[in-house]
């Protein structure tokens, strides 16, 4: 049977600044974390970086084109902080704004609601030689430009994400180290998820002051959905310690003010949280107008397996390099089913729990799945035109799970695609295409693909067919 979302809900479709933008040297822009970190041998597969990613900085009017032809009623991108601000501190660069102010004015004339991400990722270098996210100062060098970005687009943005997915900084980027600035240090990681925190925070209250009443403000969080491989009980507690160390560090100064139970004592051969001041809980605790939440696959964990099974199916495996400071043993198991070209399982019941869940811890909230979407190995066929069934179904299967969630009674406002079109998908490079559109990087030539086409009947007519 068809599925019909209510009048109203938000048909959109995301990208962020690195991954598409290019012109890194460009108007003034300095490098970022992952400038750097592209450009060090053996970081990102095939040797990828930035520099040109897909040209949107020079091609942005076509590709509000590509969204118009889609029928979409919005657009989630992020802005580079080193176009704005080159040495994260300090006067802001007028014609790194500007571009931005052109972007959201070409939104707002086709009829498309920008939301604008501020950090998507990519800190300033200059930052990072100063300690980077483990330093608490990096907290209130965000809030500044916060500020300078509100003032400056406030008057026609409505929508604005202070962080994407604090995990992957905190986790990937100081953990695990497969992400920039590719750092190692456990208790950094815990420091950084502290500070990120404070700088949401701080964040938010910089742009209620810079902000008309209208605007409203959100977080982006990728909370995982993680299920016990078994309900045996070192199953169970290894499900629990994930979840604390993946969502709960978030969402509990966040959205409740407080850490989690039981996550200081997990972790506390890594840190004594020293790091925690007097009065910074509340200031991360700042009334929200939406909670953004970004999903593709669940976890499976265990405790440790005698045989070290776990085939760390999303590269979350354990090892010395583990991103879970305190769960190493933890063991990630393969979830069964169809897999895509990341090697993710698909699985819709996991986008469902996740809202139904966040419907319940932060009540009344609307919630947007601010990321949503798959890779898969897209080829031009010989007339050019270019077939993902397998996205389509993907899309299908996860719109029809936000409509059970809303059925359930979730606050689901809207749905952003990830992504717009092909990207520089971080550590993979462009080995990894989650766009609707395609994109030839030799030419860097834009062809919607099947599931554009599809997803534009499905944001036009508010329905999603069988
Ligand atoms: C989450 C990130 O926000 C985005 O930048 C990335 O490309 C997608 N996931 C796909 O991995």
């Amino acid at each position: 049977m068809p599925l019909t979302f209510p009048p109203g809900f938000l048909w959109g479709a995301a990208t962020s600044a690195y991954q598409i933008e290019g012109a890194a040297a460009e108007d003034g822009r300095t490098p970022s974390i992952w400038d750097t970190y592209s450009h060090t041998p053996g970081r990102v597969s095939g040797g990828d970086t930035g520099d040109v990613a897909v040209d949107h900085y020079h091609r942005w009017q076509d590709d509000i084109d590509l969204m118009s032809g889609m029928n979409l009623g919005g657009y989630r991108f992020s802005v580079s902080w080193s176009r704005v601000q080159p040495t994260g501190r300090g006067p802001a660069v007028q014609r790194g704004l500007d571009f931005y102010r052109r972007l959201v004015d070409g939104l707002l004339e086709r009829g498309i609601k920008p939301a604008l991400t501020l950090y998507h990722w990519d800190l300033p270098q200059e930052l990072e030689d100063a300690g980077g996210w483990p330093e608490r100062e990096t907290a209130y060098r965000f809030a500044e430009y916060a500020a300078i970005v509100g003032e400056a687009l406030g008057d026609r943005v409505d929508s604005w994400i202070t962080l994407n997915e604090p995990w992957c900084t905190a986790f990937l980027g100081y953990g695990s180290g497969v992400h920039a600035p590719g750092r190692h240090e456990p208790r950094a990681a815990l420091a950084s998820a502290h500070h990120l925190n404070l700088a949401h925070g701080l964040a938010v209250q910089a742009l209620r002051t810079a902000l008309p009443p209208r605007a409203g403000v959100a977080v982006s969080l990728n909370s995982a959905v993680v299920r016990p491989l078994t309900d045996a009980p070192e199953d169970v507690d290894a499900q629990r310690r994930i979840d604390l160390l993946a969502n709960g560090v978030f969402h509990g100064p966040m959205l409740k003010g407080a850490y989690p139970e039981g996550l200081f004592e997990d972790t506390a051969r890594v840190t004594d949280w020293s790091f925690v001041r007097n009065g910074d809980l509340e200031t991360a605790h700042q009334p929200l107008d939406a909670l953004g939440l970004n999903y593709y696959t669940p976890s499976l964990v265990s405790g440790p397996r005698p045989e070290g099974g776990g085939s760390g199916a999303d590269g979350h495996g354990a090892s010395e390099f583990s991103p879970w400071p305190s769960a190493e043993d933890v063991v990630f198991h393969q979830t069964p089913g169809e897999r895509t070209g990341m090697g993710w399982s698909v699985d819709p019941t996991g986008l469902y729990d996740l809202l139904t869940r966040y419907s319940k811890l932060a009540p009344g909230l609307p919630l947007y799945v601010t990321e949503n979407g798959a890779a898969y190995e897209d080829k031009p066929s010989a007339d050019g035109s270019v077939h993902d069934p397998e996205r389509i179904a993907y899309l299908r299967g996860h719109l029809a799970a936000v409509h059970d969630a809303l059925r359930d009674g979730a606050p689901v406002a809207g749905y952003y695609l990830w992504s717009l079109m092909d990207n520089f998908e971080w550590a993979y490079g462009y080995s990894r295409r989650f766009g609707a559109v395609h994109v030839d990087y030799e030419t860097l030539a834009r062809t919607p693909k099947s599931s554009a086409r599809w997803y534009g009947r499905v944001a036009a007519s508010g329905v999603l067919p069988d």
